[in-house]
């Protein structure tokens, strides 16, 4: 007698889709990318060859980046600007023709889940050419770019599946804002953040998704919204790359027009694409957030339905049509938790429309072509 045994089904354990399987790993994965790197009792983090000092005698970073990893690049660069460093996030594809002025105190970190973005390893190999210390955060030991940049930053989430991005954006997104710390601190001293409230929040991220894993209501408002037209993401500040990775992975999976905007922008443009049937989902993160609440509702009025992102509490519970509760954290972090309840609205969203979530159309894993 033999029992049929597929090896792809059995990676999948429990899980319909290996997605669905990497987004319940992301507590694992960012415990494992935080193991080592932080001490919250002693307010301190270390990041291994990265000694406080080696930032020292930067002027400006550039971080270069595709698709997901680009949204977590943006992440990245908002917390350098915010904290008064000279940054940028940049489209990898882009660089060649539109890169900054790099000299040798220009610090160039290529954000690459595989290491095998031709596009991304291109920019790192211009960059190094133009005299840029590099650093990749990359989650492929031995990879190109882990290979090809002066120093590599490795995130840990372990294996990556599915075509869309998942786990891989979360500690990405963690590790280059420790990163971005260490160049603050070298930079002015002390860190942008007050690391005494800061790193035992960080500490408890892993819980805090595990919380939103278990008592999510996406999938519930995946289908109530089913019908729609076309889905709207907005967020301000560190909110903004999370309304575009939002929507980045709706159509990606799902294979229906989705867009993110900062919220700011709706009202130049996007607001007249906005109707009953275009469901607005709004991610706060507790910069600005009254602002995001008066652009969204202005969508409102126009008879988009509202989906707050938000805390229990929050006064947008209020004005929404429907929550997605997050744990209460601190800004910095708020819209890493945000993005795992739109990964969620993504994934139930496209397996009620039956798509191949883990292999989606025209689509791979890794560009390795321009
Ligand atoms: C994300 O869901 C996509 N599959 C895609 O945007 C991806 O992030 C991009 O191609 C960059 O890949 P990399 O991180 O391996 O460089």
């Amino acid at each position: 007698e033999t029992v049929e045994w597929d090896p792809e089904q059995a990676g999948k354990g429990e899980y319909d889709h290996f997605m669905l399987k990497e987004i319940h790993e992301q507590p694992t994965a960012l415990a494992q990318a935080l193991e080592g790197r932080i001490d919250p009792e002693n307010a301190r983090i270390s990041l291994g060859d990265f000694e406080p000092g080696t930032f020292e005698d930067v002027s400006s970073v550039q971080f270069v980046a595709c698709g997901t990893s680009y949204h977590a690049a943006l992440y990245g660069s908002l917390t350098l600007k915010q904290a008064g460093i000279q940054s940028d996030a940049l489209l990898a594809n882009e660089y060649s023709v539109s890169a900054p002025p790099i000299d040798e105190e220009t610090l160039v970190v290529a954000v690459t889940q595989s290491g095998e973005t031709a596009d991304t390893l291109n920019a790192l190999r211009h960059a190094a050419a133009e005299g840029a210390t590099t650093v990749t955060v990359t989650n492929v030991v031995g990879s190109t770019a882990a290979r090809a940049a002066d120093e590599a930053l490795f995130i840990r989430a372990g294996p990556e599946i599915g075509v869309a991005a998942t786990k891989t954006f979360s500690s990405q997104a963690v590790m280059l804002t420790l990163l971005g710390q260490r160049i603050v601190e070298d930079q002015f001293g002390e860190p942008a953040v007050d690391f005494e409230t800061f790193l035992p929040e960080l500490a408890t991220m892993p819980s805090a998704l595990d919380d939103i894993l278990v008592r999510s209501d996406a999938e519930a408002i995946a289908n109530r919204y089913e019908d729609s037209q076309s889905y709207f993401f907005i967020g301000r500040g560190l909110g903004f790359p999370v309304a575009l990775e939002g929507a980045l992975k709706f159509k990606e999976i799902t294979y229906e027009h989705a867009e993110g905007f900062a919220s700011g922008e709706l009202k130049h443009g996007p607001l007249a694409l906005v109707t009953p049937e275009t469901p607005v989902f709004a991610v706060f993160t507790g910069e600005e957030d009254e602002k995001t609440l008066k652009n969204a509702s202005e969508a409102q009025t126009r008879g988009a339905p509202l989906v707050a992102v938000c805390p229990e509490g929050h006064r947008a519970v209020d004005v929404a049509d429907a929550h997605l509760e997050i744990p209460e954290t601190v800004p910095d972090l708020a819209g890493l938790l945000a993005n795992v309840q739109l990964q969620l609205v993504s994934y139930y969203a496209a397996d009620a429309l039956d798509r191949p979530i883990d292999k989606p159309r025209n689509l791979a894993k890794s560009v390795t072509v321009e």
